[in-house]
C-alpha cells in the first residue's frame, strides 16, 4: 500500500503531474480494495500538503539530498510520524519496507531520528508548509484570521452533498444561497462549469442561461444538468465571459463566478499551494475585471450583480469593487448575508475555519433602476 503512495508521488513530483490525476491512475491499477485507497489517499494529498514541513524534518538528518524515491518515502515517513495517528513504529517499518532495498538503512536511520527527536519550525511556512510568498500575501490580506485560514487549509475538506445528490462544498452551497432570485428569474451564469451553483438555482426556480469558456467543461455541466432533470431549466453554452453573445439589459441577475487563484480551497487541491504563483493572481484578477465589466450591461435596471470567488486575496476582491465604486459609483451594494459571512469591504468573506468550508469571497450589487 505505501508503495503505491510512494509511486503516486514519485509521479507527482517527477513528472509534475497533478495530484488527482495521477493518484487515480495509481489507485486504479493498485488492485487495492476501498479502505486501502482511503488510507493511499490520505497519505498522499497529506504528504503533498506538508511537504515542506516534512523536508524540514528529515533535512536535519540528511547530509546530501537523496534520489527521488528516497527522497518520496522520507517525507511519506516524517507525514505519518509528525501529522497522523500511525503509531511511529508501524509508520517506520512500513515506510522502509516499501522502498528499493539500497534505501532501506537511510530511510531506517532518518524516520527513527524524526520519529525521537523534538521539533523547533524555523518560521510559520515551514510549520504550515505553505511557499513564504503565499504567508506574507495572506498575512498582508486578511490579517490575524490569516494564521487559522492556513492551518485550516491543511485539513482534508468533508465530502458535502446537497440534497439532490450533487457533490457541492458548504462555501459554494452558502454562494448559491446567497443569490437572491424569485422563481421565474432570467439568470446569466458567466462562468459556470460544471454547474455547481447553475444547478442550485435552477433548483430554485430560476431559469438558467449558463455559459463557460471550455467546451470540454460545459459537456460535463450538461451532463450535471441531466442527471439533475434541470434541463428544462438550464441552457448551457459556449461562450467567453468576457465578450457574452447576449443581449444587454434583459437578466434579472448576473452571476460572475469566476476564476481565480483558489487560495480558499488549498485543502481541497492538494498540490495547488506549490503551483500557483503570485504573477497568476494579478493575470486572473485583470480577467476577472474584463468579465465584471462586460457583465453589468446584460442586467435588467433594477436587476443584480453577483460576483464570488473561491479566494481571499485582497486583488481579487475587495480591489474590484473599489474599482466598481470609482468606475459605476450607481451600483449600491447589498448588505452581506450573515451567518457565517463576515464583512469585507462592501462585500463578504467566508474564512475557510469558520464552518469549516471552501473560503470564498462574495458581492453582490444592484443596478440602478432607469430614471
Ligand atoms: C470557479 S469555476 C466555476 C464554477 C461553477 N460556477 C460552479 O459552481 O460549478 C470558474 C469557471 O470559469 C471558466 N472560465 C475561465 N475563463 C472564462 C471566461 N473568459 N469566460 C467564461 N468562463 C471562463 C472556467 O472554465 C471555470 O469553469
Amino acid at each position: 500500500m505505501r508503495r503505491v503512495a510512494i509511486e503516486a508521488l514519485l509521479r507527482i513530483e517527477r513528472d509534475d503531474a497533478y495530484a488527482n490525476l495521477a493518484l487515480d491512475a495509481h489507485l486504479s491499477r493498485s488492485g487495492l480494495d476501498r479502505r486501502d485507497r482511503a488510507l493511499v489517499t490520505e497519505l498522499v494529498y497529506g504528504t503533498i500538503r506538508r511537504r515542506r514541513s516534512c523536508d524540514f524534518l528529515v533535512d536535519r538528518f540528511l547530509r546530501t539530498s537523496p534520489p527521488a524515491e528516497a527522497r518520496a518515502a522520507l517525507r511519506l515517513g516524517a507525514y505519518q510520524l509528525a501529522f497522523t495517528d500511525v503509531p511511529p513504529h508501524a509508520a517506520v517499518s512500513a515506510t522502509v519496507e516499501a522502498v528499493a532495498a539500497r534505501y532501506r538503512g537511510l530511510l531506517n536511520a532518518v524516520l527513527r531520528k524524526v520519529a525521537a527527536s523534538d521539533v523547533e519550525w524555523p518560521d510559520d511556512a515551514t510549520r504550515l508548509s505553505y511557499p513564504e510568498w503565499l504567508v506574507d500575501l495572506l498575512r498582508r490580506d486578511l490579517g490575524a484570521d490569516a494564521h487559522d485560514a492556513l492551518e485550516a487549509m491543511n485539513h482534508a475538506p468533508e465530502p458535502r452533498r446537497r440534497d439532490d445528490g450533487y457533490v457541492q462544498d458548504l462555501g459554494s452551497q452558502e454562494v448559491a444561497a446567497a443569490v437572491p432570485i424569485r422563481s421565474g428569474d432570467l439568470l446569466w451564469d458567466a462562468c459556470a462549469a460544471p454547474g455547481g451553483k447553475a444547478t442550485a438555482l435552477a433548483a430554485r426556480g430560476a431559469r438558467v442561461v449558463a455559459g463557460d469558456r471550455r467546451a470540454a467543461r460545459v459537456g460535463l455541466m450538461v451532463s450535471n444538468v441531466s442527471r439533475l432533470g434541470l434541463d428544462g431549466q438550464v441552457t448551457a453554452v459556449v461562450a467567453d465571459g468576457a465578450a457574452p453573445p447576449l443581449r444587454p439589459g434583459r437578466f434579472d441577475v448576473v452571476l460572475v463566478d469566476a476564476p481565480c487563484s483558489g487560495l480558499g480551497v488549498l485543502h481541497r487541491r492538494a498540490d495547488a499551494r506549490w503551483r500557483v504563483l503570485p504573477d497568476d493572481i494579478d493575470r486572473l484578477a485583470a480577467l476577472q475585471r474584463d468579465v465584471l465589466r462586460a457583465s453589468i450591461p446584460l442586467v435588467r435596471p433594477g436587476g443584480l450583480l453577483v460576483y464570488s470567488v473561491c479566494t481571499m486575496t485582497r486583488a481579487e476582491t475587495t480591489d474590484h469593487d473599489e474599482w466598481l465604486a470609482a468606475f459605476r459609483p450607481d451600483l449600491e451594494p447589498l448588505e452581506g448575508p450573515g451567518g457565517g459571512w463576515r464583512p469585507w469591504g462592501r462585500g463578504s468573506l467566508l474564512l475557510p475555519q469558520t464552518l469549516p468550508s471552501d473560503g470564498m469571497a462574495l458581492f453582490r450589487w444592484r443596478i440602478p433602476s432607469a430614471a
